[in-house]
């Protein structure tokens, strides 16, 4: 269920933005429409069949791997995109230039924050959660991109979010896609991981200890919002 109120401002540059405000089962979400790129996708072929931008973007919000999307009215085209080409808030692809892209970002109502890109909020754990699933990374790469980002690896140190993360990681298509390691913070419960080896969930929800310059999926979360 959600509703929708556009309206546009414009900026100091010709640059006009359409907010689309949606709700979806108490969580809601701030889209950034570019509208200058209206129309000039490129040819792709379709692969849904989305007809309304606003379907695109409902799809993009059940993903959670997804960041942004980008939505062609004239080919119907829904491309949801697991990362983002730039930190800006209107990005435009950088392979295919004639993009005009979205961007989602959660806003935490309770708390009128807005959340980094492609975090999402989990209330019953008060905390907000990202997969980084396309990117693999060392360790160290990977909490360098937790923390530019605001977040730190995610610990796993109650059953709630051990239920909640695993159960992502094996229901959504795309997290099952991957390789079955992701790294996370160690907690008082894994064992202390020799010099070199780093700790890793899989998705049956052990921890093991892998070298830690493996090239893995990361899931940072970020609760001091
Ligand atoms: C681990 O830390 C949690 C709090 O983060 C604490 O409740 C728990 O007792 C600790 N367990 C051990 C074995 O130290
Ligand atoms: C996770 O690790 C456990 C313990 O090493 C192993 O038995 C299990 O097969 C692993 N699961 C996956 C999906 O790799």
């Amino acid at each position: 269920m959600y509703f929708e109120v556009p309206r546009c401002v414009t900026l100091i540059f010709v640059f006009c933005i359409q907010n689309v405000w949606s709700e979806s089962r108490m969580r809601h979400y701030d889209a950034v429409r570019y509208a200058p790129m209206e129309g000039r996708m490129p040819p792709v072929n379709p692969t849904l069949g989305i007809t309304r931008e606003v379907q695109c973007y409902m799809l993009c919000l059940k993903d959670v791997t997804c960041a942004g999307f980008s939505y062609s009215k004239l080919l119907s085209f829904c491309m949801l995109m697991g990362e983002k080409a730039t930190d800006d808030v209107i990005a435009i692809s950088n392979q295919m230039p004639h993009f005009y892209h979205f961007t989602v970002k959660e806003l935490v109502v309770s708390k009128n924050v807005l959340l980094p890109q492609g975090y999402r909020w989990h209330d019953d754990l008060d905390l907000a959660l990202r997969f980084h699933i396309e990117n693999h990374r060392t360790r160290d790469q990977a909490l360098e991109v937790c923390t530019v980002e605001g977040g730190v690896f995610v610990t796993i140190d109650t059953n709630d979010k051990m239920i909640t993360v695993l159960n992502l990681l094996n229901t959504n298509s795309k997290l099952m896609s991957g390789p079955d390691n992701f790294y996370v913070a160690p907690t008082n419960t894994t064992s202390t991981a020799p010099v070199g080896q780093c700790d890793v969930l899989n998705r049956s929800g052990d921890f093991q200890q892998v070298d830690c310059n493996t090239q893995l999926p990361f899931i940072c979360e970020k609760s001091n919002i």
